[in-house]
């Protein structure tokens, strides 16, 4: 299962991805979880400690790595690379290991790069696709709300694309429109997944709001939450209640995907 978590600022995608990847462990599959948001901190999320997620050096700025794989000097533009550089081993080098995760940083392109042919972005993109059309695990991605690290052939192994909203018009404006981008990469399987509802009725606003988008379940709003994050403690050991509404999710998706 090759699972992408996107939408807009704030709504809860890390939350949702970081309970995706515990509740795969818990039911013991392997997992590698991969945070390619340019402000990272999937890291915290799974229960890693700050002084530890300060440590990790994201794929991107691992220069020499780079250099070696790519045959070109980060932070150049066009010129003769690699634009297929081998990655293979990287997911096993470079990840940290906690609760049956692997937890991979992509780090980004900074600034007027971004888009662009460079080495940084070639070995990012090769990365991606590796893990989702050639590892076995469960992948577990969380992205802001572009699609830009995703090209057509990584798209195209993403089985489900969960599109995090919370009950306001932004969020769900967001969502449509990634919704668009996403079908651009001929990604079919979007889902919406309300994030901070607090009743049925802003369960059914986000329905209504949300015509066409298969709906596979509700991460409600809970008090608990805000407190985890605020201590930098693990969602999933601290609010059960949270680990039963991404139990459904997972459920309801995995049921979506075999009857669409
Ligand atoms: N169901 C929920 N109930 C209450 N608070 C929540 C819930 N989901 C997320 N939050 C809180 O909302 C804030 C944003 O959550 P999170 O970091 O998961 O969002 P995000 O979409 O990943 O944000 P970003 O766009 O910055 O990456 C956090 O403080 C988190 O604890
Ligand atoms: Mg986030």
């Amino acid at each position: 299962m090759k699972i992408a978590t996107s939408g807009k600022g704030g709504v809860g995608k890390t939350t949702l991805a970081s309970l995706m990847a515990m509740a795969y462990a818990d039911a013991g599959y392997n997992v590698i979880a991969i945070d390619a948001n340019p402000d990272a901190n999937l890291a915290l999320a799974l229960g890693i400690s700050p002084e530890e997620a300060d440590n990790i050096t994201p794929i991107i700025e691992l220069q020499d790595l780079i250099y070696e794989r790519t045959g070109a000097q980060p932070g150049t533009i066009g010129g003769n690379f690699k634009l297929n550089p081998e990655v293979s081993d990287i997911p096993d080098r470079f990840s940290i290991e906690r609760n049956g995760i692997k937890l991979l940083v992509m780090g980004t392109v900074k600034g007027p790069l971004a888009g662009c042919v460079c080495p940084e972005s070639a070995m990012l993109k090769a990365l991606l696709m590796h893990l989702v059309l050639r590892r076995d695990e469960v992948v577990i991605l969380d992205m802001d709300a572009g699609v830009e690290h995703l090209g057509r052939g990584t798209a195209q192994g993403v089985d489900a694309f969960l599109i995090v909203v919370e009950p306001g018009q932004r969020s769900l404006q967001t969502a449509r429109s990634v919704k668009k981008l996403a079908e651009g990469l001929n990604i079919h399987n979007c889902y919406a997944v309300g994030c901070k509802t607090r009743n049925e009725s802003e369960r059914q606003f986000i329905k209504d709001n949300l015509p066409g988008f298969p709906i596979p379940g509700f991460l409600d709003y809970n008090e608990d939450i805000v407190k985890a994050d605020a201590e930098g403690l693990n969602v999933y050991e601290r609010v059960p209640q949270a680990v039963k509404n991404v139990q459904e999710i997972q459920q309801e998706m995995e049921r979506l995907l075999s009857n669409p």
